[in-house]
C-alpha cells in the first residue's frame, strides 16, 4: 500500500495550494481556469505533491477573489464547469493527487439566492433569520447596531434599502459588504452546509479547507466590545458544535480530511479545534521571524499540542493572504502579522531567496504535513509595485491603501518564455493576466528553472522526492540534536536536518551522507542561512 492509499494520507502529506485564477489560463481571458490546471497537472505530479487545495472555484462576483460564494454547488463559468471539476478530480487521482476544496461557511456573496431572498423579505422573516439583520441605533436607526469593525476595514454593518427606497435594517459582514455573515444559530444554515459537504465528498473531494473557521458563531446579543473584552465573534466555544457535526459527516467517507483555517495567537485554543478537525493550519510558524530560538519555540509548542491531540502538525510558509516568504525573509523585520503588512521596508531578494531555500528544507523535514503555496516552488517574491488602478484586493480599497493588501502574492504564475504572460495565457490571449507579472520573472519560469540544479524548482522537486522516499520524513517524531547557538538541528529517525540561522559557518553534525543542501557547502561547512539534510 502506498502512502497515498492510506486513509490517514493527510498526516504526512505535501499539499499544494492552487490559487485558481492565477495558476494557468487555458481560455485566454487573463484568468486562470480548470482546463488550465488540467493541462499543468504533470507539473504538479512531477513536483511530487500528494494533494491540491483549490481556493474557491464557485460562481462568485469576486468582490473578495472568490471568497464571496454565490452558489456552493457549482463552478464559476470563468473557471469552467462542474464537469471540468469532476474531470480534474478524476485526473488528479490518476496522477496520485488528491483534491481538497475550499468551503466558505462564515459568509456568502451578496448575490447568493438566500441573501437576495433576505433582502426582499421583511424584517423578522425566516429569510432574514439566516443572516444577521438588525435595526440601526440612534434617531432614525442611522447608526450601526454595534461597534464591530470589518476585518477588511470600516464598519462591519451595511444598511439596506427597502423596496420603496427608504433606509431599512442593517446586516452584518465581518469582511466586505458583499460578504454577508450567515447566522449559524439557524438550523437551515447548518443543514445546508452539511449537505454541501456531502455534495463534494460524493463527487470525490478528499478534503475540505474551512475558511475563517473560528468566526462562524456570534454572541447573539451582538454586544459592543472594547479592546479588553473577549471577542463576541472569534473562537467561541459553541463553534465546536458545528465541527462535531461536520466530523460526523466526514467520518462517513473514509480518508477525507477537515482542515481549519484558524488564526489564533493562543496555541492551546488553536489545538482545541483538533478535537473535531483533523488538522489546522500552523500560522504561528508562518508568522515567526527567521530566528532560531523563536522558531524552535514555535516548533516545540506546535508538536506538544498536536501530540496531546493525537493530530499531525502542519507547516506553512506562505499562502494567498500573506506576503510571500522570499520577501519577508529579505527584510530587516522578518516577522509577519495580518494586520501589519508593511511594504515600505527594503527587500534584499538574494538574502530572502537564500533563506527561503533553507526554510524549505527546514519545513519539509518537520514532522507532519507541509503546505506549498503555488509559486513558492519557483521562488516568486511579493510583487509590491502593482499600480493602484490594477489592484483588486478589498483590503487595499477599504483601508484607502494604508494596507497594501494581498494582490502581491496573487500574481499569475510564470510558466515559460521571455516575457509576460510567460505562458500563463495562450499566445493569442484576448486579455493580459488579471494582475501584471514583473518582467524579471523571466528567470523564474518553470521552464527556465527546469534542469537548473541551483533553481528553487529543482530544490523543491528533489526535497519532495526524498521526503516521499524516506519513511522517517513526513508524519512522526523529531529529536533535537545539540547545536551551536542559532543553529537548528534535529534527527528524524536517521535523517538529520540542520539549519544555520547564525552569521557564521558551522560544522555539520556527524553523518554518513549528504542528501540535499539548500546551497553550497564550502569546506564541508554549513554557511549562514543554509540548511542540509544528512543521513546519520
Ligand atoms: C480567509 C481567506 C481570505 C478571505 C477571507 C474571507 O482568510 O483565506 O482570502 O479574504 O477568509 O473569506
Amino acid at each position: 500500500m502506498t502512502h497515498s492509499d492510506r486513509a490517514d494520507w493527510w498526516r504526512g502529506a505535501a499539499i499544494y495550494e492552487l490559487y485558481v485564477q492565477s495558476f494557468a489560463d487555458a481560455g485566454g481571458d487573463g484568468i486562470g481556469d480548470l482546463p488550465g490546471v488540467r493541462a499543468r497537472l504533470p507539473h504538479l505530479a512531477d513536483l511530487g505533491i500528494d494533494a491540491i487545495w483549490y481556493t474557491p472555484w464557485y460562481p462568485s462576483p469576486r468582490a473578495d477573489a472568490g471568497y464571496d460564494v454565490a452558489d456552493y454547488r457549482s463552478i464559476d463559468p470563468a473557471f469552467g464547469t462542474l464537469a471540468d471539476a469532476d474531470a480534474l478530480i478524476t485526473a488528479g487521482h490518476r496522477h496520485g493527487i488528491k483534491t481538497i476544496i475550499d468551503i466558505v461557511p462564515n459568509h456568502c456573496s451578496d448575490q447568493h439566492p438566500w441573501f437576495q431572498a433576505a433582502l426582499s423579505a421583511p424584517p423578522g422573516s425566516p429569510e432574514r433569520g439566516r443572516f444577521w439583520f438588525r435595526p440601526g441605533r440612534g434617531p432614525g436607526g442611522d447608526q450601526p447596531p454595534n461597534d464591530w469593525q470589518s476585518i477588511f476595514g470600516g464598519p462591519a454593518w451595511t444598511r439596506t434599502i427597502t423596496p420603496d427606497g427608504a433606509p431599512g435594517e442593517w446586516y452584518l459582514h465581518l469582511f466586505a459588504p458583499e460578504q454577508p455573515d450567515f447566522n449559524w444559530a439557524s438550523p437551515e444554515v447548518r443543514a445546508e452546509f452539511e449537505d454541501i459537504l456531502r455534495f463534494w465528498f460524493d463527487r470525490g473531494a478528499d478534503g475540505v479547507r474551512i475558511d475563517s473557521a473560528a468566526l462562524l458563531t456570534k454572541d447573539p446579543r451582538l454586544p459592543d466590545f472594547g479592546p479588553q473584552d473577549p471577542s463576541p465573534y472569534t473562537d467561541r466555544d459553541d463553534v465546536h458544535d458545528i465541527y462535531r457535526a461536520w466530523r460526523a459527516v466526514a467520518d462517513q467517507y473514509p480518508g477525507r480530511v477537515l482542515i481549519g483555517e484558524i488564526w489564533l495567537p493562543d496555541a492551546a485554543r488553536l489545538a482545541s479545534y483538533l478535537n473535531e478537525l483533523h488538522t489546522v493550519f500552523n500560522f504561528p510558524y508562518l508568522c515567526c521571524p527567521w530566528d532560531a530560538s523563536q522558531l524552535r519555540a514555535v516548533i516545540d509548542s506546535t508538536l506538544e499540542l498536536h501530540a496531546a491531540a493525537g493530530a499531525p502538525a502542519t507547516w506553512v510558509l506562505s499562502n494567498h493572504d500573506v506576503d510571500r516568504h522570499v520577501s519577508r525573509y529579505g527584510r530587516a523585520d522578518t516577522s509577519f502579522a495580518l494586520d501589519r503588512r508593511d511594504h515600505s521596508q527594503p527587500v534584499d531578494l538574494a538574502l530572502g531567496t537564500r533563506r527561503a531555500r533553507a526554510a524549505a528544507l527546514l519545513t519539509m523535514a518537520l514532522p507532519g504535513a507541509v503546505y506549498i503555496y503555488q509559486g513558492e516552488e519557483l521562488g516568486l517574491w511579493e510583487v509590491e509595485d502593482i499600480p493602484a488602478q490594477l489592484r483588486r484586493d478589498p483590503i487595499w480599497y477599504r483601508t484607502g491603501g494604508a494596507d497594501p493588501g494581498r494582490d502581491g502574492s496573487r500574481v499569475p504564475l510564470p510558466w515559460s518564455g521571455p516575457e509576460p504572460p510567460f505562458g500563463f495565457s495562450p499566445p493569442d490571449a484576448a486579455k493580459p493576466p488579471w494582475l501584471p507579472q514583473p518582467a524579471a520573472w523571466r528567470e523564474l519560469t518553470a521552464e527556465a528553472e527546469t534542469g537548473e540544479p541551483d533553481s528553487m524548482l529543482e530544490l523543491y522537486r528533489t526535497a519532495l522526492r526524498i521526503r516521499r522516499a524516506e519513511p522517517a520524513l513526513g508524519d512522526g517524531h523529531l529529536s533535537w540534536l545539540p547545536a551551536p547557538d542559532r543553529v537548528l538541528a534535529f534527527d528524524r529517525g536517521g535523517v538529520l536536518c540542520v539549519a544555520n540561522l547564525s552569521a557564521a559557518p558551522v560544522e555539520l553534525p556527524a553523518h554518513t551522507e549528504i542528501l540535499l543542501a539548500s546551497g553550497p557547502l564550502p569546506d564541508g561547512q554549513l554557511p549562514p542561512d543554509t540548511a542540509a539534510w544528512l543521513r546519520r
